[in-house]
């Protein structure tokens, strides 16, 4: 079962990282955010499963809680961008969180 999840989230990462970037330079076209949502949710739902099976590693808490912060701002940035709204720091936000998650995940930060 673990692999299950682990082999889902391992998969898909990337492609949530391609899909939002797309939806935020196309941003007329409605299914690239409806795909996006997708993997937002696929992401949650493999990673608590993981976290469950795993039993709770706090280094894995804390990397599920910076996930899900860095969702968060993925939305915040795409709903700016809609809107026409200035969302510059976002961005940085965004790089930031995103170089942490990807570091926590493969174990280059641990504790
Ligand atoms: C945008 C959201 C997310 C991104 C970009 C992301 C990224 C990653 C990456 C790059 C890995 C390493 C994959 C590999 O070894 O090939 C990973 C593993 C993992 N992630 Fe996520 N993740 C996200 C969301 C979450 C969430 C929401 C949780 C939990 C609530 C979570 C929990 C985990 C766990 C437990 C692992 C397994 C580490 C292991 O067993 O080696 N992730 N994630």
């Amino acid at each position: 079962m673990y692999n299950i999840f682990y082999q889902s989230h391992a998969g898909s990462w990337a492609i949530l990282i391609i899909f939002f970037l797309l939806s935020y330079f196309f941003h007329n076209q409605k299914w690239l955010s409806i795909i996006t949502r997708i993997f937002y949710l696929m992401m949650i739902v493999t990673g608590v499963g993981m976290l469950f099976l795993l039993k709770f590693p706090l280094v894995f808490i804390v990397k599920g809680l910076l996930a899900i912060l860095l969702i968060g701002t993925m939305d915040m940035i795409l709903m700016k961008k809609k809107k026409a709204q200035p969302h510059s720091i976002f961005w940085i936000v965004f790089v930031i969180i995103l170089i942490l998650v990807i570091l926590l995940g493969f174990h280059v930060i641990h504790f």
